[in-house]
């Protein structure tokens, strides 16, 4: 989700202002996604990079990430949606914390939607988390292979992403799910993401339909499949 700063900039508002819109964005494309009957949606929120942000501004998306459990959890609960909330979690305050744990732990068991919200997280940080985890319940074997691996990153409770999007214009994956989108349709947009509404989700939407996934086979193998 990128964007916000430069929204704001566009009106002349602080870039906090650009956030809330980012912020009302999210709730709005979480319900189109409902209605979409999009199974697994995944955002990345906050970078393990974006620390180095103003110190103000970290603590404006701090609190506003505490409002956002507050306010939005009993309505995701109600629409059947399950939330995760992956990353190093160990830098959040406590009260962050707790609400994160309160918010997954009473929507475990919906079904309908799967909401992952990525923060302080990186990829590489998942790949050598895992690692490391798989090391300490495994500390006589010598390698790991993808399969061993898989159960240690942090979304090994999804499948792995069919389409990434990137709003704002840049086309870098900037150390988001390194592993998992190995073989992801990547889809990058100039819209900045407090404008990306239903008729731009959808846009993304028709050009993966378009496209032909072979994941390494030719075109030929997949007609006789
Ligand atoms: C949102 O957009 C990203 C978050 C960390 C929430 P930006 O804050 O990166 O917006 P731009 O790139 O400055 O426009
Ligand atoms: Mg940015």
């Amino acid at each position: 989700m990128d964007g916000n700063g430069r929204w704001a900039k566009k009106r002349l508002l602080p870039r906090v202002a650009g956030h809330a819109q980012g912020f009302e964005r999210v709730r709005n494309i979480i319900e189109i996604c409902l209605d979409r009957s999009i199974e697994y949606v995944t955002l990345f929120a906050f970078s393990s990079e974006n620390w180095r942000r103003p110190q103000e501004e970290v603590s404006r998306l701090m609190g506003l990430f505490v409002m956002a459990l507050e306010s939005e959890v009993s309505r995701m609960h109600r629409n059947g949606v399950c939330l995760h909330v992956v990353g190093d979690l160990s830098r959040f305050d406590e009260r962050l914390r707790d609400l994160i744990a309160e918010g997954e732990q009473r929507t475990r068991n919906n079904q309908r939607l799967t909401l992952t919200i990525c923060a302080n997280y990186g990829g590489r940080w998942d790949i050598l988390n895992a690692v490391n985890n798989w090391r300490r319940d495994n500390p006589a074997a010598v390698e790991v292979d993808e399969q061993a691996l898989a159960p240690y990153l942090s979304m090994s409770y999804a499948p792995e992403p069919d389409l990434f999007i990137r709003t704002g214009g840049e086309q870098r994956i900037s150390n988001f799910l390194l592993w998992q989108l190995a073989y992801a349709e990547l889809y990058f947009t100039d819209t900045l993401w407090p404008d990306f509404d239903a008729e731009k989700l959808d846009l993304a939407i028709a050009s993966f339909r378009k496209r032909e996934r072979r994941f390494g086979r030719t075109s030929e193998q997949l007609l006789e499949r």
